[in-house]
């Protein structure tokens, strides 16, 4: 029978995984074994802390269901999602940056008409939203799908209210981009919101006293062929939570001037009958591949 000290130990572990037929397969698991026993070691971790990690990522899991990703949301607010996004968008060669898809891409993109104000019933302040689409050289991209979507004025999407399976999206929409690369919609302006906070993730950022804003933002997902796809969002500067987004997902070069306008027509020639906002935004795309995400989950996020 071996006996191993707790260096032995680490090393038989990361050794009983020398057959495994996939080398990458091999490697993950040898170096999550790796800086698992570091972290064990480094921490002195007491037995009452290791039940506690056990019992908090059992509660992860009972949280998931098909319409909530709590272990995704826990990967969020640690910044590992974040950094594997970082890890594999190393050199953006001034392609636009890149930032978490979140779990409110839940598809229902219907293709719409320019111009679109795609949250027609909702209230707040009007936004329209003008874009291009170009290569890196600045070359228009014609014919591309852009997924689009946002919480509302209450900082809501609406696949988390009751209302979704009746009413159908809004705040959400798919354009296509014109000859010129362009694109341009309608819409409310976004206000920051708070990640779901009723279960255990939402309940360690309360206990840690962190917060759980994310700061307001317009998602963007444009997948054009030969191009990698691109997972954003435009953040509206200003925001007071720019600084400690609750994911990590901010960077610069995302935030946007959001302008506020009195001009009786909006950039379309057609009337604006209130004050309005104006978000200008253009996205540069890197050849190369890869595949859109599909939504993870059903198509209603649990309301939290
Ligand atoms: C979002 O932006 O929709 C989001 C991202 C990560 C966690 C929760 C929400
Ligand atoms: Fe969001």
């Amino acid at each position: 029978m071996p006996q191993f000290n707790d260096t032995e130990l680490t090393a038989a572990v990361i050794h009983s995984f020398e057959q495994t037929p996939d080398p990458r397969v091999k490697f993950l698991l040898q170096e999550l074994v790796k800086s698992l026993h570091e972290y064990v070691r480094k921490t002195d971790l007491t037995f009452e802390e290791w039940e506690y990690a056990i019992d908090f990522l059992t509660r992860t899991g009972h949280k998931c269901t098909d319409i909530r990703q709590e272990f995704i949301l826990l990967s969020d607010v640690l910044g590992v999602s974040m950094l594997v996004d970082a890890v594999n968008h190393r050199e953006r060669d001034g392609a636009t940056e890149t930032t978490v898809l979140g779990p409110f891409y839940v598809g229902e993109h219907r293709t719409t008409p320019h111009g679109t104000d795609i949250s027609a019933t909702l209230p707040g302040e009007r936004m329209f939203v003008q874009s291009r689409v170009t290569d890196l050289k600045g070359k228009p991209l014609s014919g591309i799908p852009v997924d689009v979507w946002h919480a509302d004025d209450d900082g809501f999407y609406d696949s988390q209210k009751p209302t979704y399976a009746t009413q159908g999206p809004s705040s959400r929409a798919r354009f296509i981009t014109d000859a010129d690369g362009r694109f341009f919609f309608r819409t409310i302006l976004p206000c920051s919101y708070p990640i779901p906070t009723d279960g255990p993730v939402g309940e360690m950022i309360i206990q840690t006293r962190r917060h759980a804003m994310r700061p307001a933002h317009v998602h963007f997902l444009v997948d054009a062929p030969g191009y990698q796809p691109l997972i954003t969002h435009v953040f509206m500067e200003g925001d007071k939570y720019l600084d400690s987004d609750v994911v990590f997902g901010v960077k610069d070069e995302l935030i946007a001037r959001i302008e506020k306008r009195t001009d009786p027509v909006m950039p379309d020639g057609k009337p604006a009958t209130e004050p309005w906002h104006l978000m200008t935004y253009e996205f540069r795309m890197k050849p190369g591949e890869g595949t859109a995400p599909k939504p993870m989950m059903a198509k209603v996020t649990e309301h939290a």
